[in-house]
């Protein structure tokens, strides 16, 4: 397959590939600092190779050999948010297809973006601190030298020493523990992934963690305080995992194990080989934000066995799998529920539109991320425009069993590999040769490489989502006299996914007037509401229309939890009521300390604050 050049990664991956990692790490959490060595199995793509590149961030080097013969390195210039080049020299050439073992011994910063260390006050336990990683997407090079680019896969194994009180989870099956033959207050944790897989997937967790079966091939993990309500919220994995083989063809990572973080994790989730990622913050108590995931389930064919090749091809792993994530909803609800999520998809379509601005070009599906750090470029750009493209394909090419043929077949062409938007496009036409003439009347490149909303709006079916505009113009054409006619029975027939819904459209129109917001809390007292989804869209269409009680509620939400889906939508709300815009930056600084790296980073640009300022 064509070489693609990554923007954003020094490793280049048509010079040499890594086909293993060999990991042992000592967590201290003290120095939160984790120390170790890693053992990289490369193989050399090209005559006469004297050297090797890898991607560094912030980490302090102490030696490196090749096949056990010391070898001089040279840390490259560092760029602001790719880090350092590290070129290791080889004390022999190697030629095309050999393969050589390059042994890097290293410690990682506290300011490593991909870790957040937290204090045993940051927990729910209050007694243990905790440590997890977030590698997506160019975090990796911060924990581990490595070839942090999407396009090598590779699989590891990796032995954690941490403090005997305390447990280690990785992306990867379990392989046993032992007490550590260097410190007796201290165990070994064990793991294998044999799967290759990209560095972005390599995760790390380290708490007093526990867990509980809630299917043949899963466990929930948590601190004890969450594991119940958890194993109650996702006990549906099974049906969900099941229902995805169907769909997909088989699960190949053996467990599939959901770990919920403590609530700074910045994602909703993350789809970590066999321990998804979750947040706190999914635990609605009614199973109602399940749909997550569903989303990371899915991953485990789209984005996990097939791959974007780089991060311009983001879409491609997160297009799919939305696809696929409602797809699975269409089997375990209906036809009319994929409808109304599409519906509520195209609205945070039209959000991110409006945030990053229609022109902007981080709105095109496949962007260009030449001296563009993928965190800022985050949006629900890849995952709507995404899956608006594939709805609509698959309305022009026969309906959704048809079309998930194709993606079956796209996962099985794939699977193991990683892909480019062009490969996958070439495929499509391959599969779909009797349909070339639908094809090429495609808007290919309006769709792909031109910014804001979709050449093509799909008619969903509005059958669940009616209910939801109906309430939703009642309000917005309400008068001062007509306010006594809403009663909570207005939502009596509402499921929480259709309150969302509700609260989406209103966030899209003209602010409220703040009588009408007051009467809708004494109506429906959505201040008492815990669904994370329901509260925070509430409280912005509060601090929107300048209801003054709303702040400091807002503010907590943002600190409390800090996922960043939350989190920024209401700080950037805050920030936009003058008379509360000091307010903001000062609980920012004040709790910006507790707060995950990438959070820090992305709020101080949003808040327009210096990230290293006091
Ligand atoms: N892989 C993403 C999370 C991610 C993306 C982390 C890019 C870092 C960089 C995960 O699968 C995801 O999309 N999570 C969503 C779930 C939602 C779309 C159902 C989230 O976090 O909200
Ligand atoms: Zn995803």
């Amino acid at each position: 397959m064509a070489s693609v050049e990554d923007p954003c990664s020094f490793a280049s991956s048509s010079k040499c590939t890594t086909k293993h990692l060999n990991l042992s790490y000592h967590v201290d959490f003290e120095r939160r600092v984790l120390k170790g060595k890693v053992a990289l199995t490369v193989e050399i793509l090209e005559d006469r190779c004297s050297s090797v590149t890898l991607d560094t961030r912030d980490l302090k080097i102490f030696s490196a050999t090749a096949n056990g013969q010391s070898a001089k390195f040279n840390m490259g210039p560092e760029h602001s948010f790719l880090g350092t080049p590290l070129e290791i020299t080889l004390p022999f050439e190697l030629s095309r297809g050999q393969q050589v073992i390059v042994e890097v011994a290293y410690e990682t910063a506290p300011k490593a973006t991909a870790l957040q260390w937290l204090t045993p006050d940051q927990t729910a336990g209050k007694n243990q601190p905790y440590l997890f990683s977030q590698c997506q997407a160019i975090h990796c090079r911060t924990m581990i030298p490595c070839q942090d680019t999407p396009s090598v896969k590779h699989s590891y194994y990796a032995q954690v020493s941490v403090p005997k009180e305390l447990v280690a989870v990785m992306s990867a099956m379990r392989d046993g523990q032992e007490p550590d033959p260097k410190d007796s207050s201290r165990l070994i944790y064990r793991f294998r992934q044999p799967v290759p897989m990209p560095s972005y997937l390599i995760a790390i967790v380290v708490g007093a963690l526990e867990s509980r079966e809630i299917g043949p091939r899963s466990l929930v993990w948590s601190e004890k305080e969450y594991v119940d309500k958890a194993a109650f919220e996702f006990s549906e994995t099974e049906n969900m995992l099941k229902t995805a083989e169907s769909l997909a063809g088989p699960y190949v990572w053996g467990q599939y194990d959901i770990l919920v973080l403590p609530p700074s994790f910045p994602y909703g989730g993350m789809e970590n080989p066999c321990l998804t990622f979750a947040t706190p913050t999914l635990l609605a108590g009614d199973r109602s934000l399940s749909n997550v995931i569903a989303h990371e389930i899915s991953h485990s064919w789209t984005g996990n066995l097939v791959t974007n090749k780089t991060w311009e091809h983001f879409w491609l792993n997160e297009g799919h799998t939305v696809y696929l994530e409602r797809m699975i909803g269409r089997s375990m609800e209906s036809e009319q529920f994929r409808q109304f999520k599409a519906i509520g998809g195209w609205k945070d379509l039209q959000e991110s539109v409006k945030t990053f601005g229609e022109n902007n070009p981080l709105t095109n599906l496949v962007p260009s991320l030449r001296d563009v750090n993928p965190d800022d470029a985050f949006s629900s750009v890849p995952y709507e425009k995404g899956f608006a493209l594939l709805y609509h394909l698959e309305e022009l090419l026969g309906g959704p069993v048809v079309f998930m043929g194709f993606v079956k077949s796209y996962i099985q062409m794939f699977a193991y590999t990683s892909a480019t938007t062009a490969e996958w496009k070439a495929y499509l036409f391959t599969y779909f040769q009797d349909k070339v003439d639908v094809l090429n009347k495609v808007d290919w490149n309006t769709w792909m490489h031109t910014p804001g909303m979709p050449p093509v709006k799909p008619q969903y079916d509005t059958t669940m989502a009616d209910s939801c505009i109906a309430l939703c113009t009642k309000w917005t054409t309400a008068g001062e006299g007509d306010l006594g006619g809403f009663t909570a029975a207005d939502l009596k027939t509402l499921s929480s996914h259709q309150v969302i819904e509700f609260l989406s459209l209103l966030l899209q129109e003209e602010p409220l007037p703040l009588t009408h917001v007051k009467r809708m809390q004494e109506a429906y007292d959505f201040n008492s509401c815990i669904n994370a989804e329901i509260r925070a869209r509430w409280l912005r269409m509060c601090v929107k229309s300048r209801w003054e009680e709303a702040v400091p509620k807002a503010l907590q939400m943002a600190t409390e939890q800090g996922r960043m889906k939350f989190t920024r939508p209401l700080f950037r709300e805050v920030y936009n009521f003058d008379k509360f815009r000091d307010e903001a930056v000062r609980m920012f600084k004040a709790h910006r300390a507790a707060m995950h790296p990438v959070m820090v980073d992305l709020l101080s640009k949003d808040l327009k604050v210096d990230p290293t300022s006091c």
